[in-house]
Order: structure tokens, then sequence, then C-alpha cells
């Protein structure tokens, strides 16, 4: 059912101009990783949407960095651990927290402006953080501008050639070894072969696999999808983070209200108003996000609600206004006043904090095939990211992975370049011709809309066998529908890597019992450490376990 190539290669007949570097994905860690790179060589940078449409540029709360004493290095990577719940790699950790201040510096020469207070960057905290050692930008608008800058900058470089509304479909490997990607011009609907030594995937998370989330909608796991096609490890891919606070508008869409206004001393309430945080963890509402999630699901199950409140009355209005411009905008064109009005907020799927398993410098087991971002699990997160080290993480290992890429171009062998093209002209020629067809395009979007709903019912926060179980079968049935079917369709690609994905998060799910972080079993309700204090990894079908390093 989950076959190697989604589309069949024979198909394919163009094969486009060679490049050292393709980097699959234009948010934080796929544009800082081309532009690295392209100080050096050439970068094709394929993206699905237009250049800026990422998750990157909704990130909201910040970036974090211990930049001011007395916070340091050691204090950030405590609090990562704790929130990681036994399953971070300390060396993962330690990368990043100890390479997280110098990013920042990088971030201030491309001219980002962090929100200054008193003449110094401002710095809040979130949840899991010992200190105020988040960065922000526009108030509650980070993302935007990191993500705005990085687009300017990386489109003043030549070295850079940019692809949107390109979507990679599979990657093209033999023995082990990448030769290149299978690409869908979407506008052209046009298939095509992009030849290169190495590939960075930095294709974002996984959200839209549930119909509450705070995704957008590039969000579809493909990277994840076509890198276990091809053969790639994929580690800790249950662990899903829910954020505790999202709003549904009046035309019910969904909008994030970030964790940095609890930062600033908003509460929680329940529906007595009793701040429910208070004596489940020292650190109450800011505690890790995993703790807060279950503690509201307690309470809106006990009280029959499908919310909680969010309370920033208390909080000075100047202060508000300051730091939350548009998530006050956001809730004016709904009726609400944050400084005057409870808000009803309910968790929704975030953060992937698993996926393509990489080493320190972003490699996977596929020779020249590098993952980047929230597509990777580096071992940084464990079974719960701490706030804001998502952003940091794309840019610590894209410049890790940049080291090693330049450093293997530099050293490639002569006549490489026409050895791989004649692999590829090969691999094309082989079989005849043969189109899949899709399920039909009328109830397509029907049948996402229930698979999403199914992942948020059986594979969200709340899990156990028995659902784990019927999830597997249902979406092995909608997997069935793509068999001998055409895909050449951007939408039927998606939906078919969202189930792809959703597969390998139910798989692991049922393997894994007990619960730890953000992996609830109801039928194993207490963490195991002497038995589940490792590492799941799916590989083709294979199922193997790594101790935590
Ligand atoms: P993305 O920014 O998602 O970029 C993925 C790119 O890959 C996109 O350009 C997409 O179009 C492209 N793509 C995907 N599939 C394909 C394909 N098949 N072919 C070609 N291109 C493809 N984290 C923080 O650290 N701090 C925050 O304050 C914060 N706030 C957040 C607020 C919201 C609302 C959300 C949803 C997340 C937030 N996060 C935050 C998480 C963080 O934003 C993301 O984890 C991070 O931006 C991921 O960056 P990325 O570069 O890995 O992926
Ligand atoms: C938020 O602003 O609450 C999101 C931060 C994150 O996901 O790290």
């Amino acid at each position: 059912m989950f076959s190697r190539y989604l589309l069949d290669l024979p198909d394919v007949k163009k094969i486009n101009d060679w490049y050292d570097c393709i980097v699959i994905g234009s948010g934080i860690a796929g544009l800082s990783t081309a532009i690295r790179i392209s100080k050096h060589f050439k970068v094709k940078v394929l993206t699905k949407s237009n250049l800026s449409e990422s998750t990157t540029w909704y990130a909201q709360g910040g970036i974090a960095a211990a930049v001011k004493k007395p916070d340091w290095w050691k204090m950030h990577y405590g609090d990562t651990i704790e929130a990681g719940q036994g399953l971070c790699d300390s060396s993962a950790v330690e990368k990043l927290v100890k390479s997280a201040p110098q990013m920042i510096g990088d971030l201030l020469e491309l001219g980002i402006a962090f929100d200054i207070s008193g003449g110094e960057i401002s710095l809040t905290t979130e949840g899991g953080h010992t200190f105020p050692r988040v960065l922000h930008a526009g108030g509650d608008a980070t993302g935007e501008e990191i993500e705005k800058k990085l687009v300017k900058y990386s489109g003043s470089f030549s070295n850079i050639d940019f692809f949107s509304e390109h979507l990679a479909v599979d990657l093209i490997t033999e023995s082990g070894k990448l030769l290149g990607i299978l690409g869908l011009d979407i506008k052209n609907n046009e298939l095509s072969i992009h030849p290169c030594t190495s590939t960075v995937i930095a294709s974002g998370g996984i959200g839209q696999l549930y119909d509450i989330s705070t995704n957008p909608s590039i969000s579809t796991g493909d990277g994840i999808a076509m890198s276990w096609r091809a053969g790639a490890s994929i580690k800790d891919i249950e662990f899903i983070q829910f954020h505790p606070t999202v709003f549904k508008t009046n035309d019910n869409h969904l909008f994030l209200i970030t964790e940095a206004l609890r930062g600033e001393g908003a509460f929680l309430r329940d529906s007595n108003g009793k701040r429910f945080m208070v004596g489940k963890h020292p650190k109450a509402e800011l505690a890790p996000r995993d703790i807060v999630v279950k503690e509201m699901v307690k309470v809106m199950t006990a009280q029959n609600l499908s919310f909680i409140f969010l309370d920033a009355t208390h909080i000075p209005e100047k202060l508000l206004k300051v730091r939350f411009p548009n998530i006050i905008a956001k809730l004016k064109e709904n009726g609400l006043n944050l400084g005057t009005d409870l808000i009803k907020v309910f968790p929704a799927a975030h953060y992937l904090n698993g996926g393509i398993k990489t080493d320190l410098k972003g490699r996977t087991d596929i020779e020249g095939l590098y993952a980047c971002g929230e597509t990777a699990a580096t071992g940084a997160h464990g079974a719960n990211r701490l706030a804001s080290n998502s952003l940091i993480e794309g840019l610590v290992f894209g410049w890790e992975i940049s080291k090693d890429i330049i450093r293997k171009t530099r050293s490639k062998k002569s006549g490489h370049e026409a050895k791989i093209t004649a692999q590829l002209k090969n691999i094309i020629s082989k079989e005849p011709l043969h189109l899949k067809k899709g399920p039909e395009e009328d109830n397509l979007e029907e049948m996402i809309l229930n698979f999403r709903k199914m992942m948020s019912r059986n594979v969200g926060i709340l899990r156990d066998e028995k659902i784990l179980k019927h999830a597997h079968k249902i979406i092995d049935e909608y997997a069935k529908l793509f068999i001998n079917k055409s895909l050449i369709d951007t939408k039927k690609i998606e939906f078919f890597n969202m189930l792809t994905v959703g597969h390998l998060i139910a798989k692991a799910g049922l393997i894994r019992t007990e619960s730890r972080g953000t992996h609830l079993r109801n039928d194993w309700p207490k963490k195991d450490d002497k038995n589940w204090k490792k590492h799941i990894i799916l590989k083709g079908q294979d199922i193997s376990f790594e101790p935590v390093t």
C-alpha cells in the first residue's frame, strides 16, 4: 500500500540542470541553510507555495537563546532536558543551546528587528523556561519579521535559484545514495527530475493531519513521507505536541494565542474561575506544554467543557498593547477585548517533536540526504519540545548542515555529475509507462476532512490501543484507494503523504506502551523508564529501538 515511489518514474522524461545542493522548503530552516551554502556553491530552493508561506511566518512568541546573564547555556540546557521528559539526546541539546546565542547574532546582522525595552533586547518567558530568554519581534509577530527578512536577503543572492510552486514528490535513490528529486511544477502540472549531490529536506511539520491545528495548509508531512519511502529512519514520530491556548474565530478559523501571554502573567481558569494549574506544577501556567494540556483535558472532561478560560484582565493594558498587537486586533475582529474579557481557548495540534532521524550534522541514513527544522529529529526535543526552541533549532542545525555540504561538495570527484545523470537516465528508462490514478476529485476534500477528524479523535492528545488500532484500519482503507491510481495532483500527493505519516504515528503510538510527554495512553497512564526510556525508530517495515544518548 505504501509503495517505494508515489509516481512511477518512467512517466518522467525531463531531467533538469545539475545543482550541488537542493533545499526543499523556504521556512527558517530552508532559507537559512540555503543562504549559508550559497556563499560557496549554487543552490536550488524548491518550495510548494509562495516563498514566504511557511509555519515560520506564523510564529508568535519568539526565539529562545541564553543571551543575557545570569542566564547561560547550562540553564537553557536544563530546561530543554526537563521539558523533553527523559528522551532528549544530550549532545543534540548541548549543540542547540550552546550555538543559540551565535545564531541570534547572525539574525541581528541580517537586520532582524527584535523588540527593545529600556535600551536592551526585550526577553520574555514561556512554558518551561526558568529565565526570560525568548527574544521577540513586532510584539507577537516574530516569525513574520524573520521570514520577511530571510526572503528579502536570500533574494539578493545570485547563487540561489528559487522554484516556488514546485512540489517535491519523491527522493530518487540507488543503493542507499541520493541521486535527485522527483518534482512537480504545480502551475504547469509537469513532472521532472532535479539531479543533485545533496538535498536538505526542510519541509516543516505535520499539523494538517489534524482538523484542530495551529499549522498552515503547507504542513502535510511531505518530507517525512518521502524520506520514509526512500528508506530513511523515522524517529520519535509518536510525539505530537498540542499547544494549550488556541482560539476559534467567529468564522471558525483557529488562531494561536501565544504562550508569551502567560509569560507576561496571564492565567488559565476553569468554569468556576479557579486557576487549576496552581499546585499542579511549580511553574503553574508556565509548566511545559504537555503538562498544561494534560491538566486542561482533565478539567474540560470533568466540567464537560470544550474550552477553558485565558485571563489577561489583570495585566496593564499598556503592556498588552505593546506586546500583543496582533492578538488584540484578532480578538477585536471577534468582538473581544484582551484587557477586559476572558478568552475561550483549547488545545490544538501544533508541533512534531520527532521526524526524520539525523545526526548532529543533520545527516540522515541516506547518503547525500539531510533534514533540518521541524521535519528533522535531531534528538533535541525528546518527548516534548521546550517553547521557542524550534526556530532556533532550524538555524543551528542548518548551520551544521551547510558546513558538511560545503566540505563534501569541495571534495567531490570529477565525473561525479555525469555518473549520477547516467544513473538517473537508466532508472527512468527501465519500466513501461504506467500511470496511477487517484481517488475521484469529487469527494477528495471530504475524505481529507474525515481523515483529519479521525486523527484528532484517535491519534490525538489521549490514545489507547483500541482507538490506535482503529486508526490504522481506517488509514489502510484510505491508502488502498490509491493503488494503481494517478497521483499527479498536489492535493492527492499531499493526502497520500498525510496518510503515510498518520500510519507511522499510529504505529509508533501503539508500540509505546507508556505515557510520556506528549504521548498519553489511557491504557498505560504511567511513565515507564525501565522499558521505554528509548527512541522508537521506523525504517521501512522494520521497527527498532535506540538508547537515549
Ligand atoms: P516551515 O517554516 O513550515 O517551512 C516549510 C517549508 O517547506 C515551506 O516553505 C513549505 O511550503 C515547504 N514544503 C513543504 N512540503 C514541501 C514539498 N513537498 N515540496 C516543496 N516544498 C515543501 N516556534 C518557535 O520556536 N517560536 C515560536 O514563537 C513559534 N510560534 C509558532 C506559532 C504557530 C502558529 C505555529 C504553527 C508554530 C510556531 N512555532 C514556533 C513552531 C515553528 O514556527 C516551526 O516549527 C518552524 O517555523 C518550522 O520551520 P521549518 O523551516 O522547519 O518549516
Ligand atoms: C507560542 O508563541 O506560544 C508558540 C511558541 C512555540 O511553539 O515555540
